[in-house]
């Protein structure tokens, strides 16, 4: 059962961090959405509570030796579920505005479609209510990567077709129980391109095929039917939320949470910022160019050829204009340097071998992962100027009339294995923050970049997917043997800048 929250101790409060000097004239304006954000999977536990199915993350975490490096499993996780009340007070003691959560797909539809599970619903129902309540802004999101096995095993999830009607199904269930309560910014997917492009591929081609069926596809039709199918799916639900919600409840806004990340020359030479630029393209205009424009980019459709699935006039209607605002997850940019064979027939989010990159990152591991010494935290995480510039580029890209950067946040390897008071003043990612808010006040002031929101990830320490435990990104600490957590000094830093900034 859900714990009631109890007093937070004082021996939590910790010295907070002193405060830079900025521009003082510098302001954010009123409404600007900040706070702090989770997902389902990565800190509910719980798994077999109230009649919940089933995700392909169990199942990976369960039966897939080493797919989360760790060998943790989401079955605890950080107790969330039960803890929520507990949590959502930690939240409110400390100022927070709004949280982002993520409902799980498999706690409303065990098996993904059919009858609702009433009992799932209510959970959210309450949570909502209660952080509601307590004067908190939920964001919510429907679906970050936690996708019902059962639709894995019927189709492939988002390799078939059937995944449209079935997710725009649970979105609706989905929108009718929560919009009544007054949730007002909603996300349809998080990071589909980084779903789309690196879970997909590796579900089937990383996983034993007793548990993991083969569709018939290259890695490069896996990626962008999953990504079709996906802008289908966010559109249908977008659809939804405007026809039928929004005049019942009351205007709110949506998109999904991009993900890509920005490159920036390595050097001056010709080849160098070409390579960047195009990459830049491909990336952004992959699920960009279709929700803004109506299509996808000729670029993408002249490389890609039949590889790339095609909109019928319908889905076109659907599909364009699907999103509210920009929202974007960024972490940190890349140096691009051109690679040495030509790069004119590179597309980004390719993970085939055999086809060229468009350029060659010269900071960052494959996949993604600052490189930096085993158990050391990264110095090449905190691109302060490359968000700026990715800010910048967004901005001149499609000029939305909103930018919320719906996640960012800094990871630290190892960071649980160090004692709670080295471990909570995290100076580095405190640092990180300090230098990405900083480029946030600016773009705002200075460079008139309509940037509305931006929250951090994570509310506390939490499942890195892949990673496990072993990397923490979380603004409050969480000891696994007892489940209490501390805030870190990064969180006392956000709060601060936010109260002092924010008009
Ligand atoms: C983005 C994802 O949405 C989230 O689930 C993940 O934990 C963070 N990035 C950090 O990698």
């Amino acid at each position: 059962t859900v714990a009631e929250p109890t007093p937070i101790p004082s021996t939590d409060l910790i010295a907070p961090p002193v405060m830079p000097k900025l521009e003082s004239q510098y302001r954010l304006p009123a409404d600007f959405l900040w706070g702090l954000a989770g997902a389902a999977f990565q800190n509910e536990g719980a798994v077999d509570a109230d009649g919940r199915g089933p995700s392909v993350w169990d199942t990976l975490g369960h039966l897939v030796d080493g797919f989360i490096t760790d060998g943790t499993t989401g079955d605890i996780a950080d107790n969330h579920y039960y803890l929520y009340k507990q949590d959502a007070q930690r939240l409110k003691a400390i100022g927070i505005k709004t949280y982002s959560l993520s409902v799980s797909w498999t706690r409303i539809f065990p098996f993904g479609n059919g009858t609702v599970n009433e009992a799932g619903l209510n959970h959210y129902i309450d949570e909502v209510n209660y952080l509601i309540s307590l004067g908190i802004e939920p964001v919510v999101t429907l679906f970050h990567f936690d996708l019902p096995q059962t639709l894995q095993d019927w189709y492939y999830g988002f390799l078939g077709e059937q995944i449209v009607d079935d997710y725009a199904n649970y979105a609706r269930t989905v929108f009718e129980a929560l919009a009544p309560l007054g949730v007002k910014t909603w996300i349809t997917m998080n990071e589909p391109e980084l779903a789309c492009s690196n879970l997909y591929p590796r579900l089937t081609e990383e996983t034993p095929a007793e548990l993991f069926a083969r569709p018939n596809l290259t890695t490069n039709e896996i990626i962008y039917k999953c990504g079709h199918n996906t802008l289908l799916a966010h559109a249908k639900a977008v659809d939804i939320l405007r026809k039928e919600i929004e005049p019942v409840y009351g205007p709110a806004k949506v998109s999904y949470k991009g993900a890509w990340f920005y490159s920036e020359p390595l050097t001056n030479s010709t080849d160098d910022i070409r390579a960047s630029q195009r990459q830049n393209n491909l990336a952004i205009n992959w699920f960009g160019h279709p929700v803004w424009k109506g299509d996808y980019s000729d670029l993408h459709k002249e490389i890609l050829g039949d590889i790339l699935p095609k909109f019928s006039k319908e889905e076109i209607a659907l599909v364009k204009s699907s999103v509210d605002f920009y929202a974007h997850d960024f972490y940190n940019g890349h140096y691009y340097t051109a690679p040495d064979e030509g790069f004119d027939a590179c597309v980004a989010n390719v993970s085939d071998a055999n086809w060229p990159s468009c350029a060659v990152s010269t900071n960052i591991a494959p996949g993604g992962w600052p490189t930096g010494p085993a158990g050391g935290t990264s110095h090449n995480f905190n691109t302060p100027q490359l968000f700026r510039d990715a800010l910048r580029f967004i901005n001149a890209t499609y000029a939305p009339n909103e930018i919320i950067i719906t996640e960012f946040g800094f990871p630290v390897y190892h960071e649980s294995q160090m004692e709670l008071g080295q471990a909570r003043y995290d100076l580095d990612r405190t640092i990180y923050f300090q230098d990405y808010l900083r480029e946030i006040l600016g773009a705002y002031n200075e460079d008139k970049i309509p940037i509305k929101g931006a929250i951090a990830w994570g509310t506390m320490d939490n499942l890195e997917w892949n990673s496990g435990l072993e990397v923490k990104f979380g603004l409050q600490y969480v000891n696994y043997t007892t489940q209490e957590r501390y805030y870190k000094q990064s969180l006392h830093y956000l709060t601060q800048f936010f109260d002092h900034y924010i008009q």
